[in-house]
């Protein structure tokens, strides 16, 4: 064999492998996807066609190195009997140079790439709709802040624990964290973003539609281990069909909020319910629903306040539930950690921690009444005048 024809059937068999990697390359990146969640948002689409194509270069990487690998134990395995050396084999310039330019070439491709499809993603739309989201330990929140309908020139806002939308609207979500760091993470619209203490981050996504049958719920998912209850943080991503569809939930949220109810028990429920604060993530509270694990369970909360807690702390029990809001860490519930619960604070209404008195008086109202009997376990006119002052 001259060394010309060994020259072509090597370069002939280099075009086979090429080819064949290739192929196989396609083929991972059309398998691969096939485990996804269904694909719910536009940007998901982007995404997926960015990942087919890391998926085709990386796939075939994985056949080369993989079948060099499998090749070579064969044909250079030792043989019975050769006790021998290998040969001694020392640097090949050209290979080197090979094997870097290409993965560089790659690298910048893929970057390239990427960074078109980030700057589309967080491009301004036009008539997006903007959401407040708040990560705290172990729930997720979100606020949407309208005009007020009795004086628009003053802004409301309706907190909800679900992240409702429609199929077709733009969305931007500016997101902060209470405490620690969050990932917000929903897989069916390939969107996570950390939120960070100190720092507002934003993602932006357009829902598009997957189904036949209106609204559709996609879990929201915590991919930042963030403490003993992370793997509980999960909400919803709410997509109704179209605005009509959503502005008839969003109204019934609305009418809460402009006609909320005179009895700062029924008041504090509502709030409570309505998911503005991340309560919901740690406690147990069977009226509400919840079923959180790291805190305290709230059944029964106004009778041990009464009781065990009173003589534990000396405080009564509108003292107890008013102070263990506002400072946490005072009293901690044997058994449980200290330093967990979010120190909420009424000074600063643009503080990620703010609750405010309104609020606070409603919540620790309703608290008192989870007693046996239903009856409020606080004097309501003290309790008042502790978190309003003696007004
Ligand atoms: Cu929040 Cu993990």
């Amino acid at each position: 064999m001259t060394s010309n024809q060994l020259g072509s059937r090597t370069i002939f068999i280099i075009i086979i492998a090429g080819v064949a990697l290739i192929l196989g390359g396609l083929v991972i990146s059309q398998v691969t996807p096939l485990i996804f969640p269904v694909q719910a948002s536009a940007e998901s689409l982007q995404i997926d066609n960015l990942f087919r194509i890391a998926l085709v270069i990386g796939g075939a990487i994985f056949l080369l190195v993989q079948g060099l690998l499998i090749y070579s134990i064969v044909r250079f395995r030792a043989r019975a009997g050769d006790t021998s050396d290998g040969i001694n084999l020392h640097g090949n310039a050209t290979l080197e140079i090979v094997w870097t330019a290409i993965p560089a070439v790659i690298v910048l491709v893929l970057t390239v790439l990427s960074y078109q499809v980030w700057v589309s993603i967080q491009s301004v739309k036009d008539d997006e709709m903007t959401v407040k989201v708040t990560g705290a330990r172990f729930a997720w929140s979100f606020a949407y802040e309208v005009p007020d309908p009795r004086d628009t020139s003053q802004k409301l806002t309706v907190n909800s624990k679900e992240l409702h939308t429609y199929v077709g609207r733009p969305m931007k979500l500016e997101m902060v964290t209470q405490d620690v760091i969050h990932s917000f993470w929903v897989p069916a619209f390939r969107m996570k973003q950390d939120v960070m203490p100190g720092r507002t981050t934003t993602v932006r996504f357009t829902p598009i539609q997957t189904e036949e049958t209106y609204p559709v719920r996609y879990p929201i998912k915590c991919a930042e281990l963030c403490g003993s209850g992370h793997g509980e943080m999960v909400n919803w991503l709410v997509v109704h069909k179209d605005e009509a569809d959503y502005m008839a939930w969003f109204n019934q949220q609305l009418d809460l909020v402009l006609n909320p109810p005179e009895d700062p028990v029924a008041r504090g429920r509502q709030v409570l319910a309505s998911g503005a604060y991340p309560c919901a993530g740690c406690h147990v509270l069977a009226d509400l629903g919840w079923a959180g694990l790291t805190g305290p369970s709230l059944n029964g909360v106004g009778d041990r306040a009464a009781t065990v807690r009173a003589s534990a702390t000396g405080l009564s029990p509108e003292e107890y539930l008013d102070r263990s809001i506002y400072y946490p860490n005072e009293y901690i519930v044997p058994g449980f950690g200290a330093g967990l619960m979010p120190q909420f604070q009424a000074n600063d209404p643009q503080g990620a921690n703010y609750m405010s008195l309104d609020d606070h008086f409603a919540i620790v109202a309703y608290l008192c009444t989870q007693t046996s009997t239903g009856e409020s376990a606080c004097d309501l006119d003290r309790l008042r005048s502790l978190v309003f002052g003696n007004s």
